[in-house]
C-alpha cells in the first residue's frame, strides 16, 4: 500500500512538470474550442445524448495525447467504434500539435459538477477489483497517474467509462500497432470476468470523490 502511493505522488510530481514545461496558450485554446462546444458543452461538461464525454477533470496532457491520436487515426480509425470515428474528424479540425496543446490547456480551464449516475452496480465489488486490478496505475482515489500514462478516471461519465472498458475488451480501442498506452489497457480491460464486472468498477468509480 505504501509503495501504490509513492507510485501516485511521483507520478504527480512528474505530471506537473511535464504540463509546466509546454508552452500552451488557453486563450488560443478557447478559440479553438468553439468547434467542440456543440458536443462537448461549452463548459467541457460533456453530453450524453451526443455520446461525448466530459473532459474538464481530465489532465491536459491526456487530452492532447487523445487528440493527437484521433488525428493520426491510432483512435477512432478503421475497426473502432462509430462514436469514436465521430471525434476523429472533429480532432482533425486543429490545425497542428500547438492547437491541440492549446485546446488541451483551455479545456483545463473549465469546471462542471461530474454527471449523475446512469447505471447501477456492485460498488463493493467494483472496489475490490479497481484495488487487484486499476489501482496501481490508476492510482489510489483514481486520480490518475501520468507517469505511467494513465489518466485520471474519477470525476469520469459512468456512461463513458463503461462504453470504453467495453471498447477495449472488445479490441475497438487500443488495436492500433502505434497505440501502446491503448494496447497496455486493453490487457487490463480484458482481465474483468465480464460485463456486469465493468458495471461493478465503473459504479465504483463513479462514487469516488470528483
Ligand atoms: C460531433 C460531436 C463532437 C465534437 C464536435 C467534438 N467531439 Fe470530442 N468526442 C466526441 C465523442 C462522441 C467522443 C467519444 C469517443 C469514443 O467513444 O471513443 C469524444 C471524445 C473526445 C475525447 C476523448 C476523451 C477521453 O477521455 O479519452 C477528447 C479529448 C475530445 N473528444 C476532445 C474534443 C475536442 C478538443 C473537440 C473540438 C476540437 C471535440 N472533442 C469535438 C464527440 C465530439
Ligand atoms: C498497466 C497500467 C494500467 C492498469 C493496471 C489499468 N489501466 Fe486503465 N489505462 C491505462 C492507460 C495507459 C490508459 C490510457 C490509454 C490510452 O492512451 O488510450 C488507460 C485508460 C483507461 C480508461 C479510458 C479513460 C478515458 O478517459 O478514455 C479507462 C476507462 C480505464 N483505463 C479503466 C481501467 C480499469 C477499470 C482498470 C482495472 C480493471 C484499469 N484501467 C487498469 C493504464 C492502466
Amino acid at each position: 500500500m505504501k509503495k501504490f502511493i509513492i507510485l501516485a505522488l511521483t507520478g504527480l510530481g512528474l505530471a506537473s512538470a511535464t504540463i509546466s514545461a509546454s508552452a500552451d496558450n488557453p486563450e488560443a485554446g478557447k478559440g479553438h474550442y468553439t468547434t467542440c462546444v456543440a458536443c462537448h458543452g461549452d463548459q467541457g461538461q460533456g453530453n450524453k445524448a451526443m455520446n461525448a464525454p466530459r473532459l474538464n477533470h481530465l489532465e491536459p496532457v491526456y487530452v492532447a495525447a487523445q487528440l493527437s491520436k484521433f488525428r493520426r487515426g491510432v483512435r477512432g480509425g478503421p475497426g473502432a467504434t462509430a462514436t469514436s470515428m465521430q471525434m476523429a474528424p472533429m480532432a482533425a479540425t486543429l490545425a497542428d500539435d500547438q492547437a491541440v496543446t492549446d485546446v488541451a490547456a483551455y479545456i483545463a480551464t473549465l469546471e462542471s459538477p461530474a454527471s449523475a449516475s446512469t447505471l447501477a452496480g456492485d460498488v463493493k465489488m467494483g472496489a475490490d477489483y479497481y484495488n487487484q486490478f486499476c489501482g496501481a496505475c490508476h492510482g489510489a482515489g483514481a486520480v490518475g497517474n501520468l507517469a505511467l500514462n494513465s489518466p485520471r478516471l474519477a470525476g469520469g461519465d459512468d456512461w463513458y467509462l463503461q462504453a470504453q472498458l467495453l471498447a477495449f475488451r472488445s479490441g475497438q480501442r487500443g488495436s492500433h500497432p502505434e497505440d501502446t498506452t491503448g494496447k497496455q489497457m486493453r490487457a487490463m480491460a480484458a482481465i474483468l470476468p465480464d460485463e456486469q464486472a465493468v458495471k461493478d468498477v465503473v459504479a465504483y468509480l463513479h462514487g469516488l470523490e470528483q
